[in-house]
């Protein structure tokens, strides 16, 4: 259910990348850079287990594949609605808070510029278009795949990181989903034996190859599938390299969004 009726013009932030990419990570400290901002994390519109598909190898429900993994009807209108209000429904929970992750520190420097550079441009929309300006932060695994929620991403960012990189820090971490929390007294998720290399590794890269070169996710370069999609590669830049030149271009996006108005 949605209260808000303020007048507000939102501008949505899309990170998109591979598990333990570091995809919740860098939203949490673009959030910190960008002063009215709300984050939703795709994995609260995870499908329930008992509607997945089984492995018929090894038996475990299948959460990774793209076209069953989400649902994508309940995200679709959830990411237009919030897109339109500038608000989350106050009905909406997050279990994503209940996950491990360990601190990636940055520079305080670096998000005390742009909270004071969004803040002013959040005062100058106010004041020019009566709207409340709001950033909406997008953060999923498999978030180039369905194109409603492509075409409601003004700014598109995509984490890549090798293989070993990201099935290491997978495998040291557990999840919660709200399906089993729900269901099972907040129980947690550990991936079975044999997930990554036979679910979640090739699910990401089917769900992924439109977007590269050669369909090559390892080492492509982006085609123009994704238009103006940003790549980073976080084993190679330092976060708060890519929070500046991420909030820069968030921050331009927004300048020239309103110039359109
Ligand atoms: N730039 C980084 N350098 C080193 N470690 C990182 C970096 N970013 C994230 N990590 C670590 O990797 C782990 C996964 O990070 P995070 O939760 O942000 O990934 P994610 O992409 O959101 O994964 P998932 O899709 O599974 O939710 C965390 O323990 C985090 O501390
Ligand atoms: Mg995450």
């Amino acid at each position: 259910m949605y209260t808000n009726d303020a007048r507000t013009k939102v501008i949505t932030v899309g990170v998109g990348g591979a598990t333990s990419s570091g995809k919740t990570t860098l939203v949490k400290h673009l959030q910190g850079c960008l002063h009215n901002s709300l984050i939703i994390h795709q994995d609260d519109f995870v499908t329930p287990l008992e509607k997945l598909p089984v492995d018929t190898e090894y038996g475990f429900a299948d959460c990774e594949d793209a076209p069953t993994a989400v649902d994508w009807d309940r995200m679709a209108t959830f990411l237009s609605e919030s897109r339109m209000k500038g608000i989350l429904p106050a009905d909406h929970r997050s279990f994503e808070g209940l996950n491990e992750a360990k601190v990636v520190p940055v520079d305080q420097e670096v998000i005390a510029k742009w909270q004071g550079r969004s803040e002013e441009l959040v005062s100058e929309h106010l004041e020019r278009y009566g709207e409340k300006l709001v950033w909406v932060l997008i953060d999923g695994f498999l978030l180039y795949w369905d194109e409603r929620i492509v075409s409601n991403l003004d700014v598109r960012v995509f984490l890549r990181v090798p293989e070993d990189i990201a099935r290491a820090r997978r495998e040291d971490r557990t999840y919660h989903t709200p399906e089993l929390i729900l269901s099972t007294d907040g129980g947690v998720w550990r991936d079975p034996p044999h997930y990554w290399e036979k679910a979640i590794w090739p699910a990401y890269t089917r769900a992924h190859k439109h977007i590269f070169e050669g369909g090559d996710v390892i080492e492509g370069i982006p085609n123009e599938t994704i238009k103006n999609i940003m790549l980073f590669e976080p084993t190679e830049t330092r976060v708060e390299d890519m929070v500046d030149v991420i909030v820069e271009n968030v921050i331009n996006v927004s300048a020239k969004t309103f110039e359109k108005n």
